[in-house]
């Protein structure tokens, strides 16, 4: 994973199985070329993605979060990519204030049909972070406790 300037930026994945794990899946057998950053984590739906996760994706190091769903009107769970939708816009307002810049984090509506999207999408991705470079704020800057607190050591 060597690059021009050595730094590769790590993503954590959140991925529903329905649609965008598939869609990853895809764009694996067919062979297409993508940037293997990606650290995917199966979820059984992108609503089921907590707030938190990303945020103690960000506190352990990662320097991008992407969340992947299905497409609107086509969540198994029917409303639950709405939901993820409403979070975002909100974890985008919050980010600022920890000192992370919101591109870092992205949403996408992907297919279990849509492998080169998937390839696509993360490729824009890695390139957008190479260009951020590290993350500065997470790490020992950031913690979430247990009981879900954010804090900021400065
Ligand atoms: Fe895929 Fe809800 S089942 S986003």
């Amino acid at each position: 994973m060597a690059s021009v300037n050595g730094f590769e930026p790590r993503i954590v994945a959140f991925l529903c199985r329905w649609c965008s794990y598939a869609g990853a899946d895809l764009a694996g057998t067919s062979r297409l070329k993508y940037p293997p950053n990606i650290i995917p984590i199966r979820v059984p739906c992108s609503g089921r993605v907590d707030p938190q996760w990303v945020l103690e994706a960000f506190e352990r190091g990662a320097d991008g979060v992407f969340i992947g769903g299905c497409h609107p009107g086509d969540c198994h769970y029917v409303s639950g990519n709405y939901k993820t939708r409403r979070r975002v816009v909100l974890l985008k307002k919050l980010l600022p204030q920890l000192g992370i810049e919101p591109e870092r984090l992205r949403l996408e509506w992907i297919s279990a049909t849509e492998g080169q999207r998937f390839a696509q999408v993360v490729t824009e991705f890695v390139r957008e972070l190479k260009e951020l470079g590290p993350i500065v704020a997470g790490g020992d800057a950031l913690r979430v406790t247990r009981d879900g607190q954010v804090q900021i050591e400065r």
